[in-house]
């Protein structure tokens, strides 16, 4: 038998390889093409609920174009922030496809945060207006600035109007984005209708509640913008979400397994999920004054996507610690 080992990637690691956006953009884009052709494994994803609002998921996919099988175990504690602890934490286990044997394990923070803009960046590839130059954040946290980075790659972007229910929170936010992106105007808001309205291309970011008091009314969202919420419908009211002349998730099966949990009471059945629209199966925007919302729930196939190109650079790289099977 040969000495059978894998990598371990701690999360300085995966921050060190620091895979840049047009690359994560574009392998969500090939594995979204491949799950609207038919060939991806995806299982709605199972998972444990130890505490109120927390979770810890398991969520394994198999991208065969990508060569990419494996898992991420998952978890977000909503109150970890408080004590000093990061909100989401995990780690995402690599397989071989040929033997199944696992060759790499890594922290999944950065692939998260990461991954999770960069298919928000896919959905308003297909479905916000190309010109689009203002961005809305709601929840200037982990999410809002891994998303002001992806639609920048991908769109003119010259305004930024952030809200954040804790102030400090929203100046920290503006003072280092600002700081990262000094050709950007960033405008601090007092509500989240002044984001909403004034916004083409429009994130919520904050918590994910199961039964949410949302805040966003129908209206708001102007003619020809694009949505992403990443907070499932914790923020937008059903009456603003079934005026969205195309509602879009990431994945059809996951948000009616979500449904069976008692989430989306209100929301609509989205009109395609992202693999059809990339595939070209359901058109994306048809129209410049069209309404369009992308609700990606974050899948697996998200993170194996671009996992493996993290493992190779990282080999490159030399980083990593070698662990005996
Ligand atoms: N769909 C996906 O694929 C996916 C992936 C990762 C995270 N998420 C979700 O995205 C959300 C944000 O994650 P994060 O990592 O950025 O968290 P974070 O804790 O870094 O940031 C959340 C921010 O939202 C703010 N906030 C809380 N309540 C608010 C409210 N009512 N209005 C405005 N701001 C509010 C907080 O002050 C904080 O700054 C979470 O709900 C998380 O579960 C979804």
């Amino acid at each position: 038998m040969k000495d059978l080992s894998l990598l371990y990637l701690s999360r300085q690691d995966v921050e060190t390889v620091g895979l840049d956006l047009p690359t994560i953009i574009e392998l969500l884009e090939k594995a979204f093409r491949n799950k609207g052709e038919g060939s991806v494994e995806l299982p709605p994803k199972p998972g444990i609920h130890t505490r109120p609002n927390a979770f810890i998921h398991a969520m394994p996919a198999y991208i065969p174009a990508l060569h990419s099988a494996g898992i991420k175990w998952v978890s977000g504690y909503p109150d970890n922030p408080q004590r000093g602890l990061p909100y989401i934490s995990g780690l995402i286990i690599l397989n071989d496809e040929e033997n199944g044997l696992p060759y790499a394990v890594m922290d999944c923070t950065w692939i998260t945060a990461y991954r999770t803009g960069a298919a928000s960046a896919v959905s308003a590839k297909y479905l916000a207006r190309p010109d689009s130059k203002t961005l809305g954040i709601i929840g200037c946290g982990v999410q809002g600035r891994t998303h002001t980075e992806a639609m920048t790659t991908l769109f003119p972007i010259e305004r930024v109007y952030a809200y954040d229910i804790l102030p400090a929170a929203q100046e920290k936010f503006i003072s280092e984005m600002g700081a990262k992106f000094p050709d950007l105007e960033f405008i601090p808001t007092r509500h989240p209708k002044e984001v909403v309205t004034q916004s083409e291309i429009v994130l919520t970011a904050g918590p994910i509640l199961k039964n949410p008091t949302p805040t966003i009314e129908k209206d708001w969202l102007q003619p020809g913008a694009f949505a992403t919420a990443v907070d499932f419908d914790s923020y937008w009211k059903g009456e603003a979400l079934q005026q969205m002349d195309k509602f879009t998730t990431d994945d059809l099966a996951q948000m009616e397994y979500y449904r069976t949990l008692g989430y989306f009471k209100d929301t609509p059945q989205p009109y395609a999920d992202l693999g059809e629209i990339v595939v070209g199966k359901k058109p994306g925007r048809e129209s410049p004054s069209e309404r369009c919302m992308a609700m990606n729930l974050g899948l697996a196939l998200d993170d194996m996507a671009i996992a493996p190109t993290i493992y190779q650079r990282a080999v490159e790289m030399g980083l990593g610690v070698r662990l005996p099977l």
